[in-house]
């Protein structure tokens, strides 16, 4: 947030800034998405829907998810919320509270220990290895009587890494030891997975555990739908069922028209994101060697739109004491706005998000080259 404002104060100054701190998509949301919403509301889909999403989302949410990831879904297993986000936020607001333990792997998307804070439970953070995964191994020591959840997110916000069937396979077995641990599996950013890469989800992985797993989802990062506000979710009853009474009193629905874009979505044809994807790996493949070239050193990542760079070289060079500091000093003096990885529990790093078209992304790899380099 302060890296989003000091980028507003310049450009209100008139200086030119480059954002790449942003986590949304610069793709147009496709026509046939845009048209399904205006034709639910032509139709006079804008009242209150049921709590947690309307019938046919709901269906094209199980289809979604048996042909993507083999999971079996009744509709009463499944909750549309407004974001994924708000999908987050219910599961955890309706299950844990003073006392019980989420664990969360970092670097982590912001909002997760914050999530957490807010309903009284605690945040247990726990650092991935070099490739920032985190192992069975760590798992088995992370894990107490008062864990409730582990939160996995793969493609991951901020490093981009995704975790195989295999890792998820080892995780899987620590957890089959701890019945009291449940898996919140964000999966928002499968769509965006590269190369030779295979997505692979939690509850696919260990079928035996499906009971004790939230498959979370949605059309934000996917479809560049992030201001719809549409989040969904496949889960045991219970917390759906829990779910569904929270929002009665809370958000009362998402958005009846985002509900039937969000369907179209979900039903319409998919082939466009081979070429969303086909640019995000190019622009993927161009940042990493010209960052590694500036000495911010990062690998190509396998997932996500997020280049996660190791700055503690460039930090040194330029006698910068945090990573927050580097940020600020890269806006200021580059024109690049950048979000500093303490913000992901992973000091000594920046986020670079590639979701901007190729020419702004070159222009602002020289940018933070010659200030590297000065
Ligand atoms: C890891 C992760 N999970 C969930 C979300 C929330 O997505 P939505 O915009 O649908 O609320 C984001 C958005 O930045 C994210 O990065």
């Amino acid at each position: 947030m302060a890296m989003t404002q000091a980028a507003r104060t310049l450009r209100e100054a008139g200086r030119d800034v480059i954002s790449l701190s942003v986590g949304e998509p610069d793709f147009a949301v496709p026509d046939h998405i845009i048209a399904a919403a205006e034709r639910a509301m032509a139709d006079g889909h804008t009242g209150y829907t049921a709590a947690d999403g309307i019938t046919e989302l709901k269906e094209a949410i199980a289809a979604k998810f048996e042909r993507d990831n083999g999971l079996a879904f009744t509709t009463d297993q499944i909750n549309v919320s407004p974001g994924g986000k708000a999908v987050l936020w219910n599961v955890l607001a309706v299950s844990v509270g003073p006392g019980d333990e989420v664990i969360v792997p970092t670097p982590c998307w912001v909002s997760y220990p914050d999530m957490v804070k807010l309903t009284g439970a605690t945040p247990v953070m726990l650092a991935g290895g070099d490739d920032f995964k985190i192992t069975a191994e760590a798992l088995e020591r992370a894990i107490t009587p008062r864990t409730r959840w582990l939160m996995l997110n793969s493609p991951s916000n901020p490093t981009g890494a995704v975790y195989s069937a295999e890792d998820l396979g080892a995780l899987a077995d620590v957890l089959r030891r701890h019945p009291q641990v449940m898996v919140l599996s964000d999966d928002i950013y499968e769509a965006l997975v590269y190369g030779n890469v295979r997505f692979a989800t939690m509850a696919r992985v260990a079928p035996d555990l499906a009971d004790r797993i939230v498959t979370m989802n949605g059309v934000s990062k996917a479809y560049a739908m992030t201001g719809f506000r549409i989040g969904y979710a496949g889960g045991p009853v219970w917390l759906i069922d829990a779910m569904r009474k929270f929002m009665g009193q809370t958000t009362s629905c998402a958005a009846a028209p985002s509900q039937w874009a969000a369907l179209a979505a979900l039903n319409g044809p998919q082939d466009f994101l081979d070429g969303w994807r086909a640019q995000y790996r190019a622009r993927a493949a161009m940042m990493t060697e010209a960052m590694n070239a500036a000495g911010l050193s990062c690998s190509l990542p396998d997932g996500a739109f997020y280049i996660f760079a190791d700055c503690r070289d460039i930090m040194a060079a330029k006698g910068v004491g945090t990573d927050a500091d580097l940020a600020m000093a890269i806006l200021d003096r580059a024109g690049v706005a950048t979000v500093p990885g303490s913000a992901f529990h992973a000091p000594g790093h920046l986020r670079l998000s590639y979701a901007a078209s190729m020419e702004t992304l070159t222009q602002a790899c020289s940018r933070i080259a010659a200030f590297c380099a000065d």
